[in-house]
C-alpha cells in the first residue's frame, strides 16, 4: 500500500476530532434530555452529534475503500430507506404507541450487534494470539447480547402492541431455565474464544445464538403487560450494551461511548421506576408479577361509604378555592383529558386560583407520561411540580383534584403489609378537599389495591369519564 492520500490523512483527522466532538454532544443532549425547559436543546445536540459522526464515518469508508462510489450508494441506499421509513413512523405514532416503537427500534439494535458479531467473525480469521481469544470473546458476548435483546423486545413489542396476551409466561422453574441458560452461554463463549478456525467456531456461535434468542424470548414472556415500561428501559440498556460490544468488535471508539451512555442510562431509568413503584428490579426481571396489566389482589376490607358530587358542585368549589393543585394519573391519559384540564387551568388562573400540579415519578404508564401529555397541551412548565417539591404543601390546599390517579395517590402505601407498602405517594389526603375522577367505583389501579383515599371524610368522587368531566366543570364556571 503507497503513502496515504491528503483526502485519507484529512479523513482520519476528522474522524478524531468529529468522534470526541460527537460525544461530548451525545453527553451534553442526555443531560439537556433530562429536563422539559431543555429537552428540545437537548435533542438539537442529540441530531447534531449524530449527524456529524455519520459525516465522519462515511468519509472513512469513501476514503479508503477500493470502490468509494459504489459503496456511497449502497450507504445513502440504506440511509434513504431507513430515514423515509423513520420519518413516516415519527409522523404517525401516537404518544400512546410510543413505548412499542421503541421496543420494536430497539429489536434493530439487537439484530444490528448479531449481524456485526458474524460479520467480525467471518473476517478476522482464527489465529492463535491471545489478542484473537480476547477479540472473539467479544464478539461471543456481542451476539449473546445482541440477540437476547433482539427477541426481548419483540415479544414486548407484541405484549405492548396487544398482538399477544399481556399475561406472564409462568413456566416451571422458569428461573434456573435462565440461569441455566446463562451458564451454557458461558462455557460457549469460553469455547467459541479458543476456536482457531471459522468451521470449528461456527458451532459455538450458532449454539449461543439459538440459546440467547431463546433466553430473551422467555425473560420478557415471562414479566406481566404492566411491568412492560421497566422492561422497555431494560431492553433499551441491553440494546446500549449490545451496541458497546459491537464498537470493540469494530474497533470503534464512538460506538463504544454510545453505547455505554445508552446501557448506564437505561439501567439507571430501570432503577429509577422500580424504586418509584418499590418494586426491586430483581423482583421485575424475574417476571411472574401481573396479568395483562397489574396485580390482582381482593380485600373485603370494609372502608364506609363513599361521597359522590357533581362537576357544578367542583366548579363552585374551585371558585372558592385560593389554592389548587392537580394530581394527574394514567386516567388522564386514558380519557385524553390533558386538553381540557390545561384549559380548566387558565380559566382558574386568570381568575387569580393558584394553580399547580404535583406529578409522581410513575404515573401514567411510562416515565415521563404525564409531563409529555402537560407540555403537549401547552401548560406553563413552571407550574407542573415533581412529587418532592409538593409532598410537604398539601395541608396548605384548598382542593386537590385527583384526575385518573389511584395508586399514586394511595394512603394504603403507608399500611405495612399492604402490597404497595413502602411506595412513596402524593399525600393529597392533607389536603382541605379532595375530588377524584375516575369512571366508576368497581376499578382497582394498577397494582389492584383498593383505595382508602376514595372513602375519608374529606374526599368526594366525580364519576365518569375525565374528559368529560372536566369539560362539565369548565361549561359550569
Ligand atoms: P392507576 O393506579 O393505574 O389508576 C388509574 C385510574 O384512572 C383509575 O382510578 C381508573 O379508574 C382511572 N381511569 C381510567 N380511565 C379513566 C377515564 N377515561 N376517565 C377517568 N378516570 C379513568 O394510575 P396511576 O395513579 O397513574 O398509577 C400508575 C401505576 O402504574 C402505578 O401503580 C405504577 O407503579 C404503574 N406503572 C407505572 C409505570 C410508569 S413508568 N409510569 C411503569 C409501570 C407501572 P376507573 O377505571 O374506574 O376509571
Amino acid at each position: 500500500m503507497g503513502a496515504p492520500s491528503f483526502f485519507q490523512e484529512f479523513s482520519v483527522q476528522f474522524q478524531s476530532l468529529a468522534y470526541v466532538c460527537a460525544a461530548l454532544l451525545f453527553i451534553l443532549a442526555l443531560a439537556g434530555l433530562s429536563k422539559q425547559e431543555t429537552a428540545r436543546r437537548g435533542n438539537l445536540f442529540g441530531i447534531v452529534g449524530m449527524g456529524t459522526a455519520l459525516l465522519a464515518t462515511i468519509l472513512i469508508v469513501l476514503a479508503f475503500d477500493n470502490e468509494p462510489a459504489m459503496s456511497f450508494f449502497l450507504i445513502a441506499l440504506a440511509m434513504g430507506i431507513g430515514a423515509a421509513v423513520g420519518i413516516y413512523k415519527a409522523k404517525h405514532v401516537e404518544m400512546t404507541g410510543m413505548p412499542e416503537l421503541i421496543a420494536l427500534l430497539h429489536s434493530f439494535v439487537g439484530l444490528a450487534a448479531v449481524l456485526v458479531g458474524y460479520n467480525s467473525f467471518f473476517i478476522t480469521p482464527g489465529s492463535d494470539s491471545p489478542e484473537n481469544a480476547f477479540h472473539m470473546g467479544e464478539v461471543g458476548l456481542a451476539v449473546f447480547i445482541g440477540a437476547v435483546t433482539l427477541t426481548g423486545s419483540i415479544v414486548a413489542f407484541l405484549k405492548l402492541s396487544a398482538r399477544i396476551k399481556g399475561s406472564p409466561l409462568t413456566l416451571p422453574g422458569r428461573n434456573w431455565l435462565n440461569l441455566g441458560a446463562i451458564v451454557v452461554s458461558i462455557g460457549l463463549i469460553i469455547w467459541f474464544a479458543n476456536t482457531r478456525s471459522v468451521g470449528v467456531g461456527l458451532i459455538p456461535l450458532i449454539l449461543l445464538t439459538i440459546i440467547a434468542l431463546a433466553l430473551g424470548l422467555h425473560l420478557v414472556a415471562a414479566i406481566g403487560g404492566g411491568d412492560m415500561p421497566v422492561v422497555v428501559s431494560m431492553l433499551n440498556s441491553y440494546s446500549g450494551w449490545a451496541a458497546a460490544m459491537a464498537g470493540f468488535t469494530l474497533n470503534n471508539d464512538l460506538l463504544i461511548i454510545t453505547g455505554a451512555l445508552v446501557g448506564s442510562s437505561g439501567a439507571y431509568l430501570s432503577y429509577i421506576m422500580c424504586k418509584a413503584m418499590n418494586r426491586s428490579f430483581v423482583s421485575v426481571i424475574l417476571g411472574g408479577f401481573g396479568t395483562d396489566g397489574g396485580a390482582a389482589g381482593a380485600d373485603d376490607r370494609d372502608y364506609g361509604e363513599h361521597r359522590e358530587t357533581t362537576a357544578a358542585d367542583v366548579a363552585q368549589m374551585l371558585k372558592d378555592a385560593r389554592k389548587v393543585m392537580i394530581t394527574p394519573g394514567y386516567g388522564m391519559a386514558v380519557a385524553q383529558a390533558q386538553y381540557p384540564v390545561a384549559d380548566l387551568t387558565s380559566r382558574l388562573r386568570a381568575q387569580g386560583v393558584d394553580v399547580t400540579f404535583g406529578i409522581h415519578p410513575v404515573a401514567g404508564r411510562l416515565p415521563g407520561h404525564m409531563n409529555v401529555l402537560l407540555a403537549e397541551a401547552k401548560v406553563p412548565y413552571d407550574i407542573v411540580l415533581e412529587m418532592d417539591e409538593v409532598n410537604d404543601d398539601f395541608a396548605d390546599i384548598d382542593v386537590v383534584l385527583v384526575i385518573g390517579a389511584n395508586d399514586t395517590v394511595n394512603p394504603a402505601a403507608e399500611e405495612p403489609g399492604s402490597p404497595i407498602a413502602g411506595m412513596p405517594v402524593l399525600k393529597v389526603w392533607e389536603a382541605k378537599n379532595v375530588v377524584v375522577f375516575k369512571r366508576s367505583m368497581g376499578n382497582a389501579g394498577y397494582a389492584g389495591v383498593q383505595n382508602p383515599l376514595f372513602f375519608n371524610e374529606n374526599s368526594q368522587m366525580l364519576l365518569g369519564d375525565a374528559k368529560a368531566t372536566v369539560e362539565q366543570i369548565i361549561a359550569a364556571l
